[in-house]
């Protein structure tokens, strides 16, 4: 198996996942920081304390021999209350680009990762049409500050994870299947800008979405549960791969919201926006797989069903690394867009022994993956990087802090009590010998 030289081996984190330091330098409250949580689960305040521990933790990423470093910029850092500028907000991130540049570590930049302002959501968040141009303006913002010193940047991290967010609040009752699905189109359109703003006046930058994108299986091999996937795959991944590669929406996905009674608001300019904004590549973020079997008792044809062939992470996550050697080739042979693959990693209760955290499970997981990606590479599949997700441990946005999937460990509890302290992982010094090989190592 080879990678190509310049192959991007790094790893992942998000400014509210991480940072913490939610009040400091001005910041304004994220709907991470108001979000209500699951009785017990840790808060995103203090996160990995990584807002003062920055400097500690890229000298643990170059030690380790990252080529790259994926990282969110928190809109509210920049624009605390959506509309007004922080100039305080921006100097931490001026400084990791230093940081960054003196390891010889690449900066791929997450514009927008779940955060957005909660200022902006109390007057409508995505289904107003107002939050478009906030986030342009932001945008703007960073891309005048970060100017030749980052070339890669993704406009949206997991946009169908946003979606899928937005139709629980649905099933709560305090958001219209309507507003959803516009709220969502409006998304794609603020993406589709970004796009067009890089490539008309900052054409160094590559620039493309970041869905969370997984194999779908049917259940069975009849025709309704193969129905029914397709069905599935068309709302889960392609409405959403299909807009970024081809600007335009997937007719089952658009068929499927109809007959659920749901119509999308297009106006020509948006249309427009859409067809106009091509990405440079396509980022996506892969953890797992899906089975689905056809349903007639609700409003969508399908349901999510258990997969019994796969085994599964200590917190349920399937792990399939054959359905990731499937997605890569699938998105290859549909969109021909260059991919990286910006997270891919494996939650797991991580404990110290003796001065040491022991993640074999980690390890393996991440071994089969990259073997996957491997084969892909081989078949011919374009793929400039690789991002384990996280690079540190970090909250977890569904399960707290007790879900760990950093390559480095951080001495903190549920409740935040604890040093920060920073401890390689095992996994740590087998990352680093894959990434000094190359990828030809993988023992
Ligand atoms: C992705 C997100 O959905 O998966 C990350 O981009 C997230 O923010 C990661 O943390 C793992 O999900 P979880 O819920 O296990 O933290």
């Amino acid at each position: 198996m080879s990678f190509a030289d310049g192959f991007l081996w790094g790893a992942s984190t998000s400014a509210y996942q991480y940072e913490g330091a939610t009040t400091v330098d001005g910041k304004g409250p994220s709907v991470q920081d108001t979000a209500t949580l699951a009785g017990g689960l840790s808060d995103f305040a203090q996160g990995s304390d990584g807002y003062h521990r920055i400097d500690e933790d890229v000298a643990l990423f170059q030690q380790m021999g990252l080529k790259a470093y994926r990282f969110s910029v928190a809109w509210t850092r920049l624009y605390p209350d959506g509309v007004h500028f922080n100039a305080a907000g921006l100097d931490w991130y001026l400084h990791l680009l230093d940081q960054l540049q003196a390891a010889g570590i690449e900066p791929l930049v997450t514009l927008y990762h779940f955060d957005l302002p909660a200022a902006l959501a109390a007057k409508g968040g995505w289904a107003d049409r107002a939050t478009i141009d906030a986030y342009l303006t932001y945008v703007r913002t960073v891309f005048d500050a970060f100017g030749q010193r980052v070339t890669y940047y993704q406009t949206v991290n997991e946009q169908n994870m946003v979606l899928a967010g937005a139709l629980q609040q649905v099933q709560a009752g305090t958001l219209s299947l309507q507003d959803a699905v516009q709220g969502n189109h409006h998304l794609f359109v603020a993406g589709a800008a970004a796009i067009n703003l890089a490539h008309a006046q900052y054409p160094h930058i590559k620039i493309g979405p970041a869905p969370n994108l997984v194999a779908v299986y049917p259940l069975t091999p009849t025709p309704v549960d193969a129905l029914a996937a397709d069905t599935y795959d068309a709302l889960r991944n392609l409405m959403f791969g299909d807009m970024a590669a081809w600007g335009r929406y997937n007719q089952t996905a658009l068929a499927t919201l109809a007959s659920a009674g749901v119509h999308v608001t297009i106006t020509p300019d948006d249309a427009a926006m859409l067809a106009a904004a091509t990405p440079d590549l396509l980022y996506f973020n892969y953890y797992n797989s899906e089975v689905v079997q056809a349903a007639t008792n609700g409003p969508l044809p399908f349901k999510k069903v258990p997969n019994p062939t796969v085994p599964q992470t200590e917190f349920g996550w399937d792990i399939d690394p054959l359905g990731f050697y499937l997605t890569l080739r699938q998105l290859w042979d549909r969109y021909r867009l260059p991919l990286m693959v910006t997270e891919n990693g494996l939650g797991a209760h991580d404990t110290v022994v003796a001065g040491q955290v022991d993640d074999p499970a980690r390890i393996a997981y991440l071994r089969e993956h990259i073997a996957a990606m491997a084969r892909a590479v081989a078949d011919g599949v374009t793929v400039l990087g690789y991002n384990v997700w996280s690079a540190v441990d970090v909250v977890s946005t569904h399960e707290g802090f007790a879900k760990r999937y950093g390559l480095i460990h951080v001495d903190r509890d549920e409740q935040g009590q604890g040093s920060f302290d920073r401890l390689p992982k095992a996994s740590f010094d087998w990352y680093r010998r894959v990434i000094a090989s190359n990828g030809a190592t993988l023992d």
